[in-house]
């Protein structure tokens, strides 16, 4: 089994973490705290090929394989998390169902703007009643000669107030539940659609997290992604393929903190040495670094797998999700501790680490849904 990198990911990662420290650490403390969603770099990240990593060259794309987004994502959320999010919501819950489900022509109208960065996605499946069950969503689709009208809100929806494109989940047959949902493109401009509450969050606070209104929204037929009445599986696959990037995001923000932490304690002196003299804080230095690697080589593992052609990942995307967003929380809120008094402060970066870190345990399926996948294909 080889585990290092090929030479055409090592040049990805060289380049995603040149790009972050470049760009986006200067900038991370500064959009945290104002909410600013970070056009600019993303604008850059697309010159960089950063927004169409998934996407075929046929269409614009630079069409990395999984590994390589993986990694992508690492770096740029070793820097800034919410840079991470709008990054991976962009490249695997927007692209990505287009480039595995749309028609030709769907994938005609779309990805080339989406990889250039002139359209940036959204996925929009969470509703103010539904999150964890997703198959109990209420926004409604009904066909209307050649469109179809969507009524319903979403919510939380990672890019919502700075996206063009929106992977969009309704019911078009209410009473056949899951297998009466069906996915569609929406644009920004569509008659209908609006966006609505921005959401004050604790951490990774400059990623538009926002709600998206349908009323009567006006969606053209062709704008279908995949089968009706299948929009419940594009969701569930699109999830399978985006949960390894959120491993990734949890991994680069857990790195971020065992960095700080290694620089900090080498200078932080407490009766009179260093603190990494002391075993205490070793040993947390030491689980860090054990546990963040450990969280690597599984997200690592589920893009791998994706990349061999392993038909069904879900087991692997969620171990990788499940595992790393618990070493992010636990190895930032070490970090904080690590720094005392001034890690409970905005003059160092492990407090927004360690708020960012907690999102990785809610969204894109909570920690408790991890387990029931993994549990479910164990006993399948
Ligand atoms: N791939 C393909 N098909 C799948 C699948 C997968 N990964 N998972 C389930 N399915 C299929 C099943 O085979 C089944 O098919 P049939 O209709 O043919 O029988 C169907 O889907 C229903 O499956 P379940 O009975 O398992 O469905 P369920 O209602 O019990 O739900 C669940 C399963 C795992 C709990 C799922 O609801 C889930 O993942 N919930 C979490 C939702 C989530 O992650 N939301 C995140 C929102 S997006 C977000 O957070 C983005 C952001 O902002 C960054």
């Amino acid at each position: 089994m080889n585990l290092s990198l090929t030479e055409d990911q090592k040049m990805v990662q060289s380049m995603a973490r040149e790009f972050a420290l470049k760009e986006l650490e200067p900038k991370a403390a500064e959009i945290d705290a104002s909410g600013e969603f970070p056009s600019d770099s993303i604008k850059k990240m697309a010159k960089l090929g950063l927004l169409s990593m998934v996407v075929p060259e046929k269409y614009g794309g630079a069409e990395f394989d999984f590994v390589s987004l993986a990694v992508a994502i690492e770096e740029i959320s070793r820097a800034c998390g919410s840079t991470g999010v709008i990054t991976a919501v962009h490249n695997s819950l927007a692209c990505w169902p287009i480039v595995n489900w749309g028609t030709d022509a769907l994938k005609e109208k779309y990805l080339p703007r989406m990889a250039t960065g002139e359209l940036l996605g959204a996925f929009g499946l969470t509703e103010p009643n539904c999150g964890s069950d997703p198959a109990g969503m209420e926004t409604k689709a009904v066909p209307d000669g050649d469109h179809y009208l969507l009524n319903g809100t979403k919510r939380f929806i990672t890019n919502g107030g700075a996206a063009d494109v929106f992977v969009v989940f309704a019911l078009t047959d209410p009473a056949a539940k899951h297998r009466g949902i069906t996915c569609f493109v929406v644009e920004k401009d569509f008659p209908g659609f609006s966006v609505g509450k921005h959401e004050d969050l604790l951490g990774l606070r400059a990623t538009s997290n926002c709600e998206l209104i349908f009323e009567d929204c006006k969606v053209p037929k062709e704008n279908v992604l995949g089968e009706i009445g299948k929009g419940f599986k594009v969701a569930m696959g699109t999830l399978d393929v985006s949960r390894i990037d959120i491993g990734a995001q949890a991994v680069g923000i857990a790195q971020a903190a065992l960095d700080k932490s290694l620089a900090y304690s080498q200078e932080r002196k407490q009766f009179g040495r260093p603190i990494c003299e002391f075993q205490m804080i070793q040993e947390k230095l030491a689980e860090m670094a054990t546990s963040i690697l450990a969280a690597r080589l599984l997200t690592y593992n589920a893009a791998f797998q994706k990349d061999a052609g392993k038909k069904r990942f879900s087991r692997e995307a969620a171990m990788a999700k499940l595992f790393a967003a618990s070493t992010a929380v636990e190895v930032t809120r070490e970090a904080v501790q690590i720094f005392g008094g001034y890690g409970y402060t905005k003059d160092y970066p492990v407090e927004r680490y360690f708020r960012d870190a907690k999102c990785m345990e809610i969204y894109e399926g909570t920690s408790e849904i991890q387990k029931i996948v993994i549990a479910r294909s164990l006993l399948a």
